[in-house]
């Protein structure tokens, strides 16, 4: 009896510990932020996102937490921006795509076959221009923190797309982006704007015919079990963009604002190495669940959006274009 009592007693101030422990550990924490974005956990932006509030955590010892809410549970990526710009929402990770709608500049993302290649790509991200873009929408509530690579678009449909003349009578959905739209307008199929968590419901029950994303997206949405062809067309390299609420980052001490952003240029480097061995592994599950990849031959897509190109001469947009192809 003595010693049920002494035991119970002992295990009592144990829980006791413990739990005052984790108070103190929780207690730490001096800058709480709360990050929404779309992905799936599985994806390697999110992996990406998770490195990085690890890297915050570890490099202020506990005082600034990163909280990631994914798979759409804060909304979608158009309540996200707005979330952002009203300070309900501290961060959040978004294609350019939808951003188009609040900071015009980002138009120049949805030009269709825009960069060279991933090399060229990156050298511009990193570059002036990447950089004037990405505080472009300091002004409207969204200061960018870095880019993601979310590799190229392609099409997938519930039939093949080997052509842009395949697009006729297809009804393919875009993401919230007037870009999107000219392009698939300009490929000779019918554009659908439609939220991605809503995208797989909207393919399954007919709504749309396909759609268009990078392999993690496609694999990792499942959208793949209701598309059986991914038409390998890249027309598109929309990064993914993670961005701030300006009255947070300007609430911020300087200290936290650089671990902040340290941490987040470590999470760009390591999502970069990540990313080409998750495309290539996402491509084949998908195949490896029944869908046919194609390779179809670019030029005529090249060709059926050049018209998007000539209507932006002597824009803005059209000498962000200019600059862009001579960076080499
Ligand atoms: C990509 C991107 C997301 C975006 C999605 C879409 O997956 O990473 O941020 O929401 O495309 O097509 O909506």
């Amino acid at each position: 009896m003595k010693n049920t009592v002494v035991l119970f007693g002992f295990s009592i101030c144990l829980a006791l510990a413990v739990f005052s422990g984790c108070r103190k550990q929780e207690n730490k924490a001096e800058v709480t932020l709360k990050l929404g974005h779309v992905l799936d956990i599985a994806h390697p932006v999110h992996k990406a996102m998770v490195y990085m509030a690890e890297r915050v955590k570890e490099k202020s010892g506990g005082r600034m937490i990163v909280e990631i809410y994914p798979g759409g549970q804060l909304g979608n990526e158009k309540d996200s921006i707005e979330a952002l710009q009203l300070g309900y929402m501290a961060m959040t990770k978004i294609s350019s795509a939808p951003m188009e709608g609040f900071v015009p500049k980002m138009k120049i993302f949805g030009i269709p076959y825009l960069f060279r290649d991933s090399e060229h790509f990156w050298k511009v991200m990193k570059g002036p221009i990447g950089r004037e873009l990405l505080l472009a929408g300091e002004s409207k509530g969204l200061r960018g923190l870095c880019y993601y690579d979310a590799g190229a678009r392609s099409f997938y449909a519930k039939k093949a797309i080997n052509r842009p003349e395949d697009l006729k009578g297809l009804k393919i959905r875009i993401q919230s982006s007037i870009m999107s739209k000219k392009m698939v307008d300009a490929m000779g199929g019918s554009p659908a704007s439609i939220p991605f968590g809503e995208l797989y419901t909207a393919i399954d029950q007919g709504v749309v015919d396909g759609a268009e994303n990078n392999p993690p997206s496609f694999y990792t949405s499942r959208h793949y079990e209701v598309c059986k062809y991914y038409s390998l067309d890249e027309h598109t390299m929309l990064p993914d963009i993670l961005a701030i609420s300006p009255k947070v980052w300007n609430n911020l001490t300087p200290e936290f604002q650089q671990i902040l952003q340290e941490a987040v240029d470590e999470s760009v480097e390591y999502e970069r190495k990540i990313w080409t061995e998750a495309e290539l592994n996402d491509l084949k599950s998908v195949q490896d669940a029944g869908v046919k990849v194609i390779h179809p031959d670019k030029q005529p897509f090249r060709d059926s959006v050049r018209s998007i190109w000539s209507e932006f001469e002597g824009t803005d947009i059209g000498e962000l274009i200019k600059r862009i192809q001579e960076v080499q």
